[in-house]
């Protein structure tokens, strides 16, 4: 069972990213004035300070934080403090560049940007370590602060390190891994190509090669070796928090990014998640070209179910509140009229407790002066902060709803191997990509709530237990331990569904000599005897699923029953394996496993979710259009439902039985209209 989170928010509650030393001190105390007549409560600060903490090695200075903590004390508001380490200052890298990070082909990265040093060099976990440590014993008592910031969005950026204080620790980190050079050999394939290593000295991180090929095995460890690196950079940090934060305050850190294991960092260093939320990106030009539109702002509450995976009731650190934009890239228009409150309650929807909003005042210089705070650069009273507003007394309204559990009885599982074997394996990626975002677009517009499970080494069938069908669509690399787990969860009663390519590979990425789904297929009683992908040239091919004909997607494998309690349910219908099997179910124990050939999309996971009876599950409490997003939160026998309207029209809903609107504190029932990017929360009992 995974370890529960060491820090809840016992109310909803907002806050906002502040950074002092970019303002004149003039302006401090109008600015946490207005904050507070706004609803703002509490201030994350500090995160980039290093330069101003420490002018010069070794000496160091408190003043500014000092004299703004002072007055954060004096408005009787909050403050979380941040580690300073995500930008090392200019004296520190130019006289110490081995902490720098750089390309495959050696180039170092200078300043301009941020976060370009690497996790591994010696010289920056001490410097690192005694900043933190200068830090956290000059502040920690402070009473305003009520929680720490761990450096800021670790592997954001950049999540590949290639300097040389890399290569070493990847080396003792596969020495440990390993033990001994024929065992590396073996996991890495090398007998391939005439990659046998003879000497540790040979074995590089990742470097510069034709096409930019690299072993794949290799980059599947040294994929894991970065998590490690960032897990004991934060760690290190962590710890020496630890020895000065006050009872109460919590340790966390702003995630979400690649290349990096979030839960083993949330249950080995942080005592609560956070995550920034920034929804407008789906409207940035270049990042969006219009093929890649799917569901738009909504797509983050995919993001938001990961995070709460991680975390069930977490924050959110830096929420969107203006247009985005660096002044190189991701201009986006500003949020309109009902936006920001959108992306909040969607935050809130998914698990969030705590909302704050990046940044308090758009930045006059720098990279970042298009990526708009709530206030502008004239520093005037304007729409977004009348929107804080109206955030804050609807959160006022509904502040009783922290800790309250997302509901869904539908689990999207997903493991840190098979994400990072398919983030460089094109074949692996083709299918899980494409299933992932069907299955979320699916639960989306069909209404039903979805959760993202992990498959960890703690996972037990305990924790899966509560779901009634689990989704694991295209698990390559299969443990033996997963497979145990799988099937303690479906024995006790659970529906486990999986797809194509499910139990290609080992841990090491190497495929096994066995037909799929390898390791599960005693548990399945299936066997895949042939695959393809569908190539640009082919038909789609469907299924015939009880007279329906049914899309297998972008790779078939053409399946066979293996064992008596195999029943074939559906057959494809195209293509050379026409009449073959593509989808075998088994009763296992009291539940049963479904062995799809195909992948994903979101017509065919409708008929999983209708066969399976989890499709719709608040048919009977709302009736709302594709356009609107519905979720239920439940705490105390009392349920909270969500309705989001994220079109720019108005959609109508209608509720089935009486609910009270949580704004209007009035009994409704019937037919709603919801305006463009209108937001409800209704609360009625348990039955
Ligand atoms: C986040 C980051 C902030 C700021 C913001 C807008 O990723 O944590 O520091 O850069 O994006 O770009």
């Amino acid at each position: 069972m995974r370890k529960k989170q060491n820090f809840k928010w016992d109310k909803i509650s907002l806050g906002v990213c502040y950074y002092p030393e970019h303002w004149d001190k003039g302006l401090w105390p109008d600015d946490l004035k207005r904050m507070k007549e706004n609803g703002i409560g509490t201030v994350r600060v500090a995160e980039f300070a290093w330069s101003i903490f420490e002018p010069e090695e070794g000496v160091f200075s408190f003043a500014l934080f000092d004299a703004f903590l002072d007055l954060v004390e004096q408005e009787d508001m909050k403050v979380i403090f941040g580690t300073p380490t995500a930008i090392p200052p200019v004296w520190l890298t130019e006289k110490y560049p081995e902490v720098l990070n750089c390309r495959k082909d050696g180039v170092l990265f200078r300043h301009g940007m941020r976060r370009h040093f690497n996790y591994n060099s010696k010289t920056l976990h001490r410097l690192a370590a005694r900043v933190v440590r200068q830090v956290a014993e000059h502040y920690a008592k402070r009473p305003c602060i009520v929680g720490w910031q761990i450096d800021n969005e670790l592997n954001c950026e950049i999540n590949e390190y290639y300097s040389e204080s890399d290569t070493l620790a990847f080396r003792e980190y596969l020495q440990e891994k390993y033990g001994t050079l024929d065992a590396l050999n073996e996991a890495w394939g090398t007998v391939f190509w005439n990659q046998i290593y003879s000497d540790w000295n040979q074995v590089f991180v990742p470097r510069t090669t034709i096409n930019d090929m690299t072993n794949p095995h290799q980059m599947l460890d040294f994929t894991r070796f970065i998590s490690e690196s960032a897990i004991r950079f934060c760690k290190m940090q962590s710890d020496i928090l630890r020895e000065y934060v006050k009872d109460g305050d919590f340790i966390t850190t702003n995630g979400m990014f690649g290349n990096l294991d979030n839960h083993k960092m949330a249950d080995t260093c942080l005592d609560v998640y956070t995550y920034d939320s920034y929804p407008n990106f789906a409207y940035c030009m270049k990042e969006n070209p219009k093929n890649n539109r799917t569901l738009n702002d909504r797509k983050w509450s995919k993001h938001l179910a990961e995070v709460r995976s991680i975390c069930p009731h977490f924050g959110i650190m830096e929420q969107q509140s203006g247009a985005n934009g660096w002044n190189t890239h991701a201009d986006a228009p500003a949020p309109k009229p009902g936006q920001m409150m959108l992306w909040a309650m969607q935050s809130i929807m998914h698990g969030a407790d705590y909302v704050s909003f990046f940044r308090w005042r758009t930045a006059t210089k720098g990279t970042e002066m298009y990526w708009h705070g709530i206030l502008d650069y004239d520093n005037g009273d304007n729409r977004k902060l009348r929107e804080v507003k109206k955030i804050h007394e609807r959160v006022q309204a509904i502040a009783d709803i922290a800790g309250a559990e997302y509901v869904a009885d539908l689990g999207l599982v997903r493991d840190y191997d098979n994400i990072f074997d398919a983030q460089q394996d094109v074949w692996h990626r083709r299918v899980a990509d494409n299933s992932e975002m069907e299955i979320f677009v699916a639960s989306q517009l069909q209404h039903t709530p979805m959760d993202t499970v992990y498959m960890r080494e703690e996972t037990d069938a305990e924790e899966l237990k509560k779901y009634k069908v689990l989704l694991y669509p295209h698990a390559e690399i299969l443990t033996e331990k997963a497979c145990h787990v799988l099937e303690a969860y479906v024995r006790q009663g659970g529906c486990l569904i999986i797809g194509a390519r499910t139990g290609q590979k080992d841990r090491n990425g190497q495929c096994v000599m066995k037909q799929m789904p390898g390791l599960l297929s005693p548990a399945t009683q299936s066997a895949v005897t042939e695959f393809t992908l569908i190539g640009p040239d082919d038909d789609a091919v469907a299924m015939n699923w009880n007279g329906k004909e049914v899309e297998t997607g972008v790779f078939n494998d053409i399946l066979a029953t293996a064992g008596t309690d195999a029943k074939v349910l559906a057959e494809y219908s195209g293509s050379y394996y026409k009449g073959c099997p593509a989808l075998i179910e088994t009763k296992v124990g009291d539940g049963k496993i479904l062995h799809f050939g195909g992948t994903f999309t979101r017509n065919n996971v409708r008929d999983f979710l209708d066969y399976t009876g989890i499709l719709e599950p608040f048919a009977g409490v709302v009736h709302a259009p594709e356009e609107c997003e519905i979720a239920l939160r439940e705490k105390d026998n009392k349920k909270y439902l969500f309705v989001l309207n994220f079109s720019k029209n108005d959609q109508g809903v209608e509720l089935c039985c009486e609910m009270t609107d949580l704004d209007s504190g009035k009994i409704e029932k019937g037919a709603v209209t919801l305006a463009p990017y209108e937001t409800k929360v209704y609360r009625f009992k348990s039955e």
